[in-house]
């Protein structure tokens, strides 16, 4: 599988604020990291290319330069929140922005807590969105509780908490992926969890780590979703990473009836890997909510979909989060599963979908977003007759050998 998105991300971003190297292993060259090593780049960190692997050499905490101009995050939410917790502690200003979908997303959920810690942030238009103009500042340790579960903002507030006088606490409602307090933790930050609370102490310097990227559990999920459908599969996918705070699909999957065998464990600087043997199996209908939302958000599309052909009703809540993503997912899989003939209702805070209807081919409309274009292209694999997803290219956000390596399947 390829590399982890987030993982992905964060190692170059700990990489350039490390003192020495740092080499990648199974990065993901997905248009989402990318954005993230060209922001880098433009605040003068040497990135290279050293055969598979990328290589960061780190500029060390405060060793970032002022950009020349606007620093472009493009798709990625990952990229905007992560790196305002960093830019909010250094001292030069600057502008960042990036495409029509981030600057629709929710941005006030980092400025708020990072203003508390006293950096200078500003919504250049006003309306809580990207662009946003941030003006480093000197920072102090705040003890914060967040109103969304989101290692977005909860990696933001920490970032800026290394930088920051005293301690820094994060306590959310309900635990979100955890690669950040991990992988800080091996770059040599003192950062502990307990329950949902993560603290952070201001750190003198961070060192260049060797890091192997797990295979994406969230691009492994289409093919899943593929296995677990498709009558007579048997797929083996290697290397996915399955922390705890990132495999709810799987748990899901197998509650709803799938066959999913853990065939081998391996674990590397604290991220759990496994090789996953799915077989095709009969589904049924499910109830989603609650505290295991932030462990399969990502996946929720896709888990969609598959309800679609399980028998009876699946029920999907407390996932309203969905709607501030690359798009209104919500709205994106109920509109496009209906158009394949499903039966959907979207709620305040997901989905209800009465399974069992024979779906058909459609044209879907994937709204620019990856994970809707990869999540139609499974539903159409197990509809009758021809599906179209004109804005295809999306897929190159998170997964660029998507189709690739779905027709070698
Ligand atoms: C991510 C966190 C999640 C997820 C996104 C990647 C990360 O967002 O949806 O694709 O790398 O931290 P939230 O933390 O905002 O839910």
């Amino acid at each position: 599988m390829p590399g982890d998105k987030s993982i992905s991300h964060r190692s170059v971003m700990f990489g350039a604020l490390a003192k020495g190297d740092t080499e990648i292993s199974n990065f993901l060259r997905g248009a989402d990291c990318l954005s993230t090593i060209s922001c880098f780049r433009s605040m003068g960190v040497d990135i290279e290319e050293k055969g598979e692997n990328v290589l960061v050499h780190g500029k060390g905490l405060r060793g970032l330069r002022r950009p020349d101009g606007i620093l472009d995050c493009g798709n990625s939410g990952t990229t905007t929140r992560l790196i305002s917790g960093i830019l909010a502690a250094q001292d030069f200003d600057v502008t960042l922005t990036g495409d029509e979908s981030i600057q629709k997303r929710p941005m006030k959920r980092i400025i708020d807590p990072l203003s508390l810690m006293g950096a200078e942030i500003e919504s250049v238009r006003g309306n809580g969105c990207a662009p946003l103009h941030i003006t480093g500042a000197p920072l102090h340790g705040i003890s914060y509780s967040t109103p969304v579960a989101s290692a977005q903002v909860k990696s933001a507030i920490l970032l800026a908490g290394l930088y920051a006088d005293g301690e820094t606490r994060v306590t959310e409602p309900a635990p979100s992926r955890n690669h950040t307090e991990l992988m800080l933790s091996s770059f040599g930050a003192d950062v502990r969890t307990e329950g949902t609370t993560v603290t952070i102490r201001q750190a003198e310097e961070l060192y260049g780590q060797k890091i192997q990227v797990p295979g994406d559990i969230s691009s492994a999920a289409f093919f899943i979703a593929a296995g677990l459908l498709i009558p007579g599969s048997e797929i083996l996918l290697k290397n996915v990473g399955v922390n705890p705070t990132r495999d709810g699909v799987l748990r899901v999957f197998r509650r709803m009836g799938g066959s999913i065998e853990t065939t081998a464990l391996s674990s590397g600087a604290g991220e759990p890997a496994a090789d996953l043997l799915v077989k095709a199996s009969r589904l049924h209908g499910v109830e989603i909510g609650g505290e295991e939302i932030p462990s399969l958000i990502d996946e929720i599309p896709v888990i969609a979909a598959a309800a679609c052909f399980a028998d009876g009703v699946t029920v999907i809540r407390d996932a309203a989060e969905l709607k501030v993503k690359e798009s209104n997912r919500i709205a994106a899989m109920t509109e496009n599963l209906r158009a394949m003939g499903a039966d959907v209702t979207e709620t305040e805070d997901g989905m209800i979908i009465r399974g069992g209807r024979p779906l058909h081919g459609a044209v879907i409309d994937s709204r620019n977003d990856h994970r809707i274009a990869m999540t139609f292209a499974v539903a159409a694999l197990a509809a009758e007759g021809e599906t179209s997803i004109p804005q295809w290219d999306c897929v190159n956000i998170s997964y660029p050998g998507f189709l690739e390596d779905l027709r070698k399947l």
